[in-house]
């Protein structure tokens, strides 16, 4: 018996309500939106797929945070998307209000959720829904290493000509600029993939894929990409409410892990029905911790401009 609540009915937070409703992994998903009748009429839309597709969880779309009421997991996906040109960063004050807002109706009628945030800038925004909602750590998480590794699996694919569902890859730390790959962990088929592509191919598949949002956005003109985002936050969802302790990338809580402490940051973790369950650490080569630190005084540094904010 779950219940799952997804906050945003654009793009991100529509395509994330689908695959969780289309996956039949709990009773009810509920989406909510500030525009009123848009969560309405996607929900009944995509309730009458259900005789054609085959699964029963009802979607439940309205503009009343009353109707959230006592849901295990809330995805946060509220808020602008980056336009052409535009960065993460201008994002922060419009995002960071939205954010605010919606944490506070989040705590009071689902005190007990499990929080995902995916609204840019992602370690800001799960900081700052930490610190608004002022629950463990462990239950509020953000969503940025699955989709980031999910994106370096297909460059690799391609660069290999090698099986996509046979390639491994990891990528830690942040979105974007100080996102970390993780070479000494990804592998083609048995092989590793220095092994297999050569440094060269490595270093440019790793360029792509931090620059992976911008591309589809230079491509898409206007809004960013939602399709594996939102594969990346619904697989999140299914290992917390299936308490399956499934390992992947999110964005958690560090408390000394690879001697860091006190921020969010991209790394391994069991999901579990109290969120993250576990940070799970890895054997890295010392240039992988040393991009992890670096990460993570990044994102201090980020963290730090949200004081500066009126909000
Ligand atoms: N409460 C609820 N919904 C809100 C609020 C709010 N306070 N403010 C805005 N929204 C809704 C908008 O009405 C819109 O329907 O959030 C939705 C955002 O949808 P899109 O504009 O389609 O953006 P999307 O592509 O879904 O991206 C959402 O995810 O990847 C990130 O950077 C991206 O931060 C952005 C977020």
């Amino acid at each position: 018996m779950s219940k799952v609540t997804v906050v945003g009915a654009g793009k991100y937070g529509s395509t994330t309500t689908q695959r969780i409703a289309e996956w039949d992994i709990v009773d009810e998903v509920v989406m909510t939106d500030i525009v009123e009748g848009l969560p309405q009429g996607l929900a009944l839309d995509m309730n009458q797929s259900r005789p054609v597709l085959g699964y029963r969880t009802l979607v439940t779309g309205t503009n009343d945070y009353a109707d959230t009421a006592e849901s295990d997991v809330v995805v946060i996906t509220a808020g602008l998307p980056r336009k052409p040109g535009m960065s993460r960063m201008d994002l922060l004050g419009v995002n960071a209000g939205i954010v605010t807002s919606v944490v506070e109706e989040i705590v009071r009628y689902s005190p007990n959720a499990v929080i995902i945030v995916v609204t840019n800038p992602l370690d800001q925004m799960t900081t700052l829904a930490a610190d608004v909602s002022g629950f463990p750590r462990n239950r509020v998480l953000g969503q940025a290493g699955m989709l980031d590794s999910a994106r370096f699996a297909h460059f690799i694919s391609e660069a290999a000509d090698h099986d996509v569902l046979d390639i491994t890859a990891v990528t830690l730390g942040s979105h974007g600029e100080t996102m970390v790959p993780v070479p000494s962990l990804c592998k083609v088929g048995d092989q590793p993939l220095l092994d297999a592509l050569g440094e060269d191919t490595v270093a440019e598949l790793v360029d792509r894929t931090r620059k992976g949002g911008g591309e589809i956005v230079a491509y898409l003109k206007t809004g960013s990409a939602y399709y594996a985002p939102s594969a990346a936050a619904a697989s999140m969802v299914k290992a917390i409410v299936e308490d399956s302790g499934s390992q992947m990338p999110v964005c958690a809580w560090m408390e000394g892990e690879y001697g860091i402490d006190g921020v969010y940051l991209g790394v391994l973790a069991r999901l579990g029905r109290n969120g993250v369950e576990e940070i799970v650490t890895v054997p890295l080569t010392t240039d992988e911790v040393d991009g992890l630190r670096e990460a993570a005084v990044a994102v201090k540094e980020k963290v730090a401009d949200l004081e500066d904010l009126d909000i």
